[in-house]
Order: C-alpha cells, then sequence, then structure tokens
C-alpha cells in the first residue's frame, strides 16, 4: 500500500490533471489569435483599461448599501443560511478541487514520499506507527505522524480528493464546518472512513470550543473559500486562532476569491454589505481579498510568507466566444520554527 502511495505521490508531482508542475498553470496566452482554444488561460496580465473598467464596476454596484440594521443578520445567522444552501444542492455545487495537490504539494504526507516526519517534532513514533483511531486513544487521529485540518470543508471537495491520498499513509485529516447539514453529508459519504478522517461541527469565528485534538498539532490547515465567507472583520481572529493549533513549521494553504473577480462584478446593486463584502440571494455572503490584504492578516497572525500569489486567468466560454476574468489568491503562510534557545 505505501509502495503505492508513493507512485500516487510522484505521479501527483510530475504530471496532475494535464497541467504542468508550475504555480497556477502553464497555459499562457502568446498569441491572441489562439484564445478560443483552450478554456482557460493562466497568468494573464491586466491592461490599465481592464483594470480600471473593473474598479468602476465594483464601485457602481457597492454604492448602495445594506441597511446596517438589516446587515447584522447575515452574520448572526450565517450557518443557517450556509445549511439551507446545503440542504438545497446537497453535494452538487461545488466541484472537487482536482488542483489541490498540484498547486498545494504540501497536502502529501511525508512519510508517503519516502521520508519520516519526526523532525517537524510531532513527538508521534518513527514511521510506521499507527494511524488508526481506537477505544483507547484520547483524541482522534493521535498516533497519526502528519495532520491535516480543513476549515470550512463544505461536503468534502477537498476532504474526499484528500482522503483518497492519505489512505494507507501516516497522515490524519480534520475537517469541520459550521454547517451541521454540510458535515452529516460527508458523514454519510460512502468514501468517509472514521480511521482517516474525522468530521465535525465547528464554527471558526468562535474560538471558544476546543478542537477535537490538542492545540499545536497540526502540521497543515486548509483555507479554501471560507475566510471570503466570513464577515472581514472577523477574519484577522480567525486566523490568530487557527495559527494556534499549528506546529512550529507547520503550514497554513489558502485559496480564496480575489479583488475583481467576475464573480465581483457580476453583483447588483442592494447586495453589498461594505467595501468588497457581498451578500448571494440565498443570503450567504462572499469578499473579495488583495494580495496586501492577505499578507497583512496571515502576518499579524504571526506567520511568515511562502508564497502569496494573485491567480489571474482568462476563462473563455468557447461556444458563446466570451471571455471573462478570474482572480483569485493563493497563499502559503508558514508559523515560525522555534528558535534553538526557546527549545
Ligand atoms: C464557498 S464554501 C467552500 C467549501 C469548501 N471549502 C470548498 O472549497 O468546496 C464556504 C464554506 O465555509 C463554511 N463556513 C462559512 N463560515 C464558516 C465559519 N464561521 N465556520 C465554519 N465554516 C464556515 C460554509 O458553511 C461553507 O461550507
Amino acid at each position: 500500500m505505501r509502495r503505492f502511495v508513493k507512485l500516487v505521490v510522484c505521479a501527483v508531482r510530475l504530471y496532475s490533471g494535464g497541467r504542468p508542475p508550475v504555480p497556477l498553470g502553464g497555459r499562457i496566452l502568446t498569441d491572441p489569435d489562439d484564445i478560443f482554444q483552450h478554456n482557460m488561460w493562466d497568468h494573464v496580465q491586466w491592461t490599465e483599461e481592464e483594470r480600471e473598467k473593473a474598479q468602476q464596476k465594483a464601485e457602481e454596484n457597492s454604492k448602495e448599501k445594506i441597511p446596517v440594521e438589516e446587515q447584522s443578520k447575515y452574520d448572526r445567522e450565517a450557518h443557517k443560511y450556509w445549511d439551507r444552501f446545503y440542504e438545497m444542492h446537497q453535494s452538487k455545487f461545488f466541484r472537487n478541487r482536482n488542483w489541490l495537490f498540484t498547486e498545494f504539494p504540501e497536502l502529501l504526507p511525508p512519510d508517503a514520499a519516502g521520508t519520516c516526519t519526526g523532525s517537524l517534532g510531532t513527538g508521534s513514533g518513527p514511521c510506521g506507527s499507527r494511524t488508526l483511531t481506537s477505544e483507547t486513544d484520547t483524541f482522534p487521529g493521535q498516533h497519526a505522524a502528519f495532520r491535516i485540518l480543513e476549515v470550512g470543508c463544505g461536503v468534502g471537495n477537498s476532504v474526499f480528493p484528500i482522503i483518497s491520498t492519505i489512505r494507507g499513509s501516516e497522515a490524519f485529516l480534520y475537517c469541520c464546518d459550521f454547517s451541521s447539514r454540510a458535515v452529516e453529508l460527508i458523514q454519510e459519504h460512502p468514501d468517509y472512513e472514521p480511521a482517516v478522517c474525522h468530521a465535525f461541527v465547528r464554527d471558526i469565528c468562535d474560538p471558544a470550543p476546543p478542537f477535537p485534538f490538542p492545540p499545536e498539532s497540526l502540521d497543515i490547515i486548509l483555507v479554501v473559500f471560507v475566510l471570503s465567507a466570513i464577515h472581514p472583520a472577523r477574519a484577522q481572529g480567525v486566523l490568530k486562532s487557527l495559527a494556534g493549533q499549528l506546529k512550529h513549521g507547520g503550514i497554513m494553504l489558502f485559496r480564496d476569491y480575489g479583488r475583481y473577480d467576475l464573480s465581483q462584478l457580476r453583483f447588483k446593486k442592494g447586495q453589498c454589505l461594505s467595501e468588497n463584502f457581498y451578500t448571494r440571494q440565498d443570503g450567504t455572503c462572499v469578499y473579495f481579498f488583495t494580495k496586501d490584504e492577505v499578507h497583512q492578516l496571515f502576518s499579524n497572525a504571526g506567520l511568515e510568507e511562502l508564497q502569496n500569489l494573485e491567480d489571474r486567468r482568462l476563462q473563455v466560454n468557447r461556444g458563446k466566444k466570451v471571455v471573462m476574468h478570474r482572480v483569485w489568491m493563493q497563499s502559503k503562510y508558514r508559523k515560525p520554527y522555534l528558535s534553538p534557545a526557546s527549545v
């Protein structure tokens, strides 16, 4: 089994989903005549004119703000809106995050690639130790040598690709969402395996309840399209509290909506809560980040930058001959290692 995981890891590292193993893809549009040859182009540069147009559109759609007295319900009842969302769409809305291991190879358990994680200071024993949870364990995943947490995991579009990759390795996955319906859908999924994964309900804006693992015990925290769903005033507190769950040397992996993404520009007047923060028809909310904001948020949480990129793409509807700009943020921030003097 371990040999199989190693092969999968190598294959993922060398070749993934038809995209070359460089950050954010390698489909570069050099000849404008080729535009309809692909449905997505990577590393797209905006012209000054395009940027100004986008800014204008965002200014227009955010001129009218939702009255302050109405705003608090979107924050207070956020979990109810998401519950309703999953009740309606079940597991059918988001696609599996197939780019996950191309962009975030840090998710691959080091033992699966043939090295042991003991150096990360887990105290979890040598390669080959048990990963299964049992009745004598004090917390799920106690014996894992590599622990991943996904927050705001929804119905598992990252969870299930991760489970199928770490199965048979030294890794354990925790995943949480504040929508109890989303967590139920994960637990009911035929690929959910309590020996490899523990799904639980948790509002990451609430720092009080303990996590089902000790502080500073995680190697990786995956934060994918969830920070944007949270009121921007809460984002800093969320990251600070999550950083407390990372080991020194552990990494937070972030991907989310970027400023002036197509989905921001499509909002109509009357849906804006505050600058660059909107509510959709179904009551769920979305914020659009800049690179500087991401840097501030993660640095203020005590983390150091490994990567902070703006992923700018051109999405092409080849049937309708329409092109649209997509903007996502992709970042990796590490909790600093302890200096020898402080150990
Ligand atoms: C856009 S969906 C993304 C789901 C998943 N990360 C993915 O990429 O498919 C945002 C998710 O964040 C969850 N969420 C929003 N605010 C949350 C909070 N305060 N605590 C936990 N989960 C939250 C929502 O329930 C929803 O499942």
